[in-house]
């Protein structure tokens, strides 16, 4: 329980996980990891997916000894549909249940769009659009059966805004978005939330080799001044995984240090 008191009058608010079993992608290191991490702080059970089987075996360890609670890591490669059945088997039979699934696997292959290649473009629809499909269809017969689940997908700014050479990225995170919507109505009925949040410019070995300029450029659009943290994204799916959220779905977050308003 966290507790926010403004003068004298005091409101809390529940981001306890305690029970809770969370799936999170993608989460051998950078947002996914800060992710398990704070889910786990929480109180959840965590099972980190990832495709690199060291660091996300190294991250589980490391979790679950500062938290106190099961992290479990399982190694698959996302967007092959032969691996996701089996991935979500194993992971029920180890905790039985799933009640968070995080979406947060993602890759860039960036190039202008003269210069883009058919693989290029294939290669991130498939980690960043078709995996979200084939995990979000491989919890959610169970989370309806349950009759609660929270479904958090990690798009981007640059799903609503674009952004020139990334027209792959651009058009595989604008398809979460409205995946995510679809699937919001779909799930509302037995109290499925589908969230979605579209970070900013976040400091990750994914944007570590971002050319010096383009960092500088992204700084520039920003209002807050900074790169974000991966604890930035991780405290905003806090939010949406915990009871303090069981009123939203179907939203989009930005979390962006102001750079899309
Ligand atoms: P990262 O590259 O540091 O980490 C991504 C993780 O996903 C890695 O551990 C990688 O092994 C795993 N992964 C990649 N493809 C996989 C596959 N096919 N199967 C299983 N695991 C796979 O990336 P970062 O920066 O932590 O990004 C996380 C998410 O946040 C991504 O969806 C990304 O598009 C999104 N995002 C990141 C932003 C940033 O500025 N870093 C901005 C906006 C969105």
């Amino acid at each position: 329980m966290q507790d926010f008191s403004l003068n004298g009058s005091v409101a809390v608010v529940d981001f306890s996980l305690d029970g809770s079993v969370a799936v999170v992608t993608g989460s051998a290191r950078g947002i996914g990891k800060a992710i398990a991490f704070t889910l786990a702080r929480a109180g959840a059970k965590v099972a980190l997916v990832d495709m690199n089987k060291e660091a996300v075996e190294a991250s589980a360890k490391e979790i679950e000894e500062a938290c106190g609670v099961e992290c479990v890591p399982f190694v698959a490669d996302l967007s092959s549909e032969e691996q996701i059945e089996p991935l979500f088997s194993s992971i029920l039979e180890k905790f039985s249940q799933i009640d968070i699934l995080v979406n947060n696997a993602g890759i860039t292959r960036d190039n202008l769009l003269i210069r883009m290649k058919d693989s290029d473009w294939q290669k991130v629809i498939d980690v960043n659009l078709k995996s979200v499909f084939l995990c979000t269809r491989a919890v959610f017969k169970s989370m309806m059966k349950q009759r609660h689940g929270k479904i958090i997908n990690i798009a981007s700014i640059v799903g609503l805004m674009g952004n020139a050479g990334q027209a792959n990225y651009c058009a595989s995170k604008a398809g979460v978005i409205g995946f995510s919507k679809a699937v919001a109505r779909e799930g509302a009925a037995r109290s499925i939330n589908v969230n979605v949040i579209a970070p900013g410019f976040i400091a990750t070995d994914m944007t570590e080799n971002l050319p010096e300029s383009a960092k500088q450029s992204m700084l520039a659009q920003t209002p807050l001044g900074r790169m974000g943290k991966a604890q930035d994204v991780a405290n905003a799916v806090l939010f949406f995984a915990s009871p303090a959220a069981d009123f939203l779905t179907g939203q989009v977050l930005c979390v962006d240090g102001g750079l899309a308003m």
